[in-house]
């Protein structure tokens, strides 16, 4: 009992004195990049209304065929395609086409023109354990 009493004081006053120290805050470094599905995924296509789908690894040795609009995660700033969550970039491009992980279609630039555009997925679409996200 003795000992037990005297250990609990000695543990309390260590805690006492971490007390000081500074508390250790997130870093930048504990939080997953986004993007880089395509090392995960294969099959990716397309369709005109902007749908993805793909072919992408479980992360536990398994595959699963999932899908993501891309409307919800890219947006049309004065014809440039830009990732952005609740984009809605497909009510003023069209001619959406898939080259490697490249999304191309034609926007429009504000001005009543159509420019050609383009991005790259890779930089827009993250694979968690089977399922593609968008920031
Ligand atoms: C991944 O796929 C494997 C093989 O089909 C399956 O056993 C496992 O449960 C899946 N894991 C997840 C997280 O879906
Ligand atoms: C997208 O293109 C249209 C023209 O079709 C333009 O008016 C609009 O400003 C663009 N969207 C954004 C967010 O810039």
């Amino acid at each position: 009992m003795k000992t037990t009493l005297l250990s609990s004081i000695v543990l309390a006053l260590c805690a006492l004195g971490t007390l000081g120290a500074p508390v250790k805050e997130p870093t930048s470094d504990s939080i997953q990049p986004d993007g880089g599905f395509a090392s995960s995924c294969t099959g990716t296509s397309v369709t005109s209304s902007g749908v993805l789908t793909s072919t992408c690894g479980n992360g536990s040795g398994g595959t699963t065929v999932t899908a993501i609009g891309l409307n919800g995660c890219i947006a049309n700033a004065s014809g440039a395609l830009v990732p952005r969550t609740g984009g809605g970039f497909v009510a003023s491009c069209s001619g959406l086409r898939l080259s490697s992980t490249t999304l191309f279609a034609n926007c429009g630039n504000g001005n009543g023109g159509t420019v050609p555009a383009s991005i790259d997925l890779n930089q827009v679409l993250t694979n968690r354990f089977g399922v593609l996200t968008c920031p």
